[in-house]
């Protein structure tokens, strides 16, 4: 088993890049940082942290700037493109270049599907992909994967019913890449035709052994799943305002339809949520939604302090 000084420098683009070791580690430092909020304080001090947010994010720019505060360090960076020089057309390479003069590790969302891993090949500190385009969030993985098994206690055996925009959703893509590495999963994927997993991904699973359905339909499956992953349909990545419209309220989780389902179940939603689950789920103890984003911002400071290698074990 590898320690977590082996992920000090490394980028994190896809949920590949660490082992399935290393991500446990990852879990135990963040739960430890969860049982003690002061634990690794002011270990980065000195450090700079550069969010380059050329999309909009809630959750990931402020969990990933609320962990480097947390941690002692400091944050630098934009929340629209408009306001850096990429509007002035700018690359992508000499932003990033830039950027790496001036900070000791960069986070970065953006549009393009590859432009993490192009981010990741100009510059001289670690990058950590924080969403591009419709490809992959590993560090919502990292989030899903800690909230799971803090609530379910495990994450192999499970079922997992993903529900929503399978097509365009990148959380969805980065979590079905990272769980087919644990033991006896489970997946239900429910989605209207027009938004299925993509073929190469349903093709892996394939190639993998993995057990898998595909669904049109909740109320049917509701009753199997042990974590429900409800997610947006992706406004932004549609060509045709048309088929948003027609598609974005094909689900909506409500009182009903949780009465169908197990117990011990869990509801995440990587959130934003529009209408996917309606208000009047938030109060039923099942929803774990608003705790998978505190999860988020602990298991980030795990991340950014093992990358920063500042922890040693
Ligand atoms: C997700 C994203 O940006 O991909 N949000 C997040 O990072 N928590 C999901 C979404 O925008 O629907």
């Amino acid at each position: 088993m590898t320690g977590l000084n082996a992920l000090k420098g490394r980028s994190l683009i896809e949920p590949e890049d660490f082992s399935v070791d290393e991500m446990e580690l990852l879990f135990s430092l963040a739960e430890n940082i969860e049982k003690d909020e002061k634990y690794l304080r002011e270990s980065c001090r000195g450090k700079i942290l550069a969010a380059l947010f050329f999309e909009p994010s809630t959750r990931t720019r402020l969990s990933f700037e609320a962990a480097m505060l947390r941690l002692g360090g400091n944050c630098i960076g934009f929340a629209e493109p408009g306001s850096s020089s990429s509007s002035k057309g700018e690359s992508l390479a000499d932003t990033i270049r830039t950027a790496a003069c001036y900070a000791d590790t960069i986070v970065m969302r953006n549009p393009k599907e590859g432009s993490a891993l192009l981010a990741k090949n100009y510059s001289l500190v670690p990058v950590i992909n924080a969403g591009d385009g419709g490809h992959h969030h590993p560090t919502q993985t990292l989030t899903d994967l800690l909230t799971i098994k803090r609530l379910l206690g495990k994450i192999d055996t499970i079922t997992i019913g993903f529900c929503g925009d399978l097509k365009f959703g990148r959380t969805v893509h980065s979590l079905v890449k990272a769980l087919v590495r644990y033991n006896q999963i489970k997946m239900i994927f429910i989605s209207p035709k027009e938004l299925v997993l993509p073929e190469y991904i349903k093709n892996n699973l394939i190639k993998q052994n993995i057990d898998f359905i595909e669904s049109e339909n909740l109320e049917n499956s509701m009753n199997d799943i042990d974590v429900l992953y409800m997610t947006r349909v992706q406004k932004e990545r549609f060509f045709n305002e048309d088929d948003y419209i027609r598609l974005k309220d094909t689900y909506v989780l409500n009182t009903e339809k949780m009465s169908m389902a197990k117990e011990k179940m869990i509801v995440l939603h990587p959130l934003p949520r529009v209408n996917e689950i309606s208000i009047e789920v938030d109060s039923d103890p099942r929803a774990a939604y608003f705790q998978q984003a505190k999860y988020g911002m602990y298991v980030r400071m795990a991340l950014l302090a093992s990358i920063q290698g500042v922890v040693t074990c």
